[in-house]
């Protein structure tokens, strides 16, 4: 961590990856605490596209944020600044006279639009990818705070991301509603819910909204343990079978199913609900139903819970500009928020350890992971 002691007069705020609930309150909290220090508050439009490509924006690629203009957004989805999984700065796609696409570093222009800006600090919030591109801003003389978002709850050395517990409440609904239909259909539901490499939203949102099945990546499965659990279920009069599967599930010696690899952006995941439900309908001979909360689990209103950690977080990347900090990302260290820095959290992805009570307690209640035997 390293202590900066240049006067602050000018912050810029940048939201990167997929968007979370409660970005929105982050900056909120960020600007009003700004401009209680009485620092010019500015959002970078569109993670760093803004910065990039500023000759896109009718009202250039960073915007200053006022107090009206973070009025009332707390509540609010999305991020009133715009973001971007595309276009990493770090390895941004450019397309050759040949036709041939390379990838490119451009992170001296954004030091140089710094500079040209007079913005003194830069407050990055985002995932992974966002934080890796802090990193080597802050190794290259920028003053960065880091502010850790995802749904995933994929992101190490923070106890939770915010955005993550709004996800698990709407998947929660969304399974909820399922029961009904599937039991007086008698049917089986496969949902499919989003997290990447990690099961945090899957494996909570099913014990919450009483799966029977859980599929996670952390623990490969075997589809005929599914016709097992589906007629020991029959056995003891259930009919239906409620399955939760998470997008970076993957069979027993299998791979992740993949919708598209395009270069400067992380490989999308999806089709591993419809794989699974269509070897459940073959296997066990039930109608069998796939529903894919996808982006919904991204947007919507933050929970009360989201909303506080993230507005935690943006206040406490003003204090720790102004106490001098730099490299480092904002934590929840419950019940404290605290300082660590981007380099520890970064590159380590945070999956369910296999010896969680939470994995314990869905298995202690019966619910079915279909590890093989
Ligand atoms: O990281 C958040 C997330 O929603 C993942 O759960 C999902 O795999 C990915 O983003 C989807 O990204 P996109 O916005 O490109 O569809």
């Amino acid at each position: 961590m390293t202590q900066v002691l240049k006067p602050i007069k000018r912050v810029a705020i940048s939201t990167g990856g997929g968007d979370a609930p409660g970005l929105n309150a982050v900056i909120r909290a960020a600007v009003l605490s700004g401009l209680k220090r009485g620092w010019e508050m500015y959002g970078i439009r569109d993670g760093f596209h803004g910065m990039l490509s500023p000759e896109q924006y009718p009202e250039g690629g960073i915007i200053r944020l006022t107090r009206d203009r973070v009025r009332g957004i707390t509540h609010q989805g999305g991020t009133i600044i715009g973001t971007s999984n595309r276009n990493n700065p770090m390895r941004y796609p450019i397309t050759l006279p040949d036709g041939r696409q390379e990838e490119v570093d451009r992170t001296d222009e954004i030091v140089r639009a710094f500079a040209l800006h007079q913005l003194d600090a830069l407050i990055t919030v985002g995932g992974d990818g966002s934080l890796a591109i802090g990193n080597v801003l802050s190794q290259k003389g920028l003053r960065v705070i880091a502010v850790p978002k995802t749904i995933d709850n994929d992101l190490d050395k923070t106890d939770v991301t915010f955005g993550f517990d709004s996800a698990v409440a709407f998947a929660v609904d969304g399974i909820d509603r399922l029961h009904s239909t599937a039991a007086s259909h008698g049917r089986v539901m496969v949902v499919e819910v989003m997290g990447r490499y990690a099961g945090w939203i899957a494996l909570e949102a099913g014990i919450a909204g009483s799966a029977d099945i859980i599929l996670i990546p952390e623990i490969p499965y075997d589809i005929t343990k599914v016709l097992e659990k589906v007629k020991e279920r029959e056995a003891a009069g259930r009919f239906f079978t409620i399955v939760v599967v998470a997008e970076g599930a993957k069979p027993v010696g299998g791979n992740v199913s993949v919708v598209e690899k395009e270069a400067g952006r992380a490989e999308r995941l999806g089709g591993v609900g419809e794989k699974v439900s269509a070897e459940i309908m073959e296997l066990t001979g039930k109608e069998t139903r796939l529903v894919v909360l996808g982006h919904l689990l991204r947007g919507g209103t933050p929970t009360a819970f989201d909303r506080l950690i993230a507005l935690r977080f943006g206040a406490a990347a003003i204090r720790a500009l102004a106490e001098g900090q730099s490299g480092v990302m904002i934590a929840l260290d419950p019940p404290y928020v605290k300082y660590v820095p981007i380099s520890e959290a970064i590159g380590k992805m945070k999956q369910v350890p296999l010896d969680s009570d939470i994995l314990q307690t869905a298995k202690d209640m019966g619910i079915s992971f279909c590890e093989p035997d």
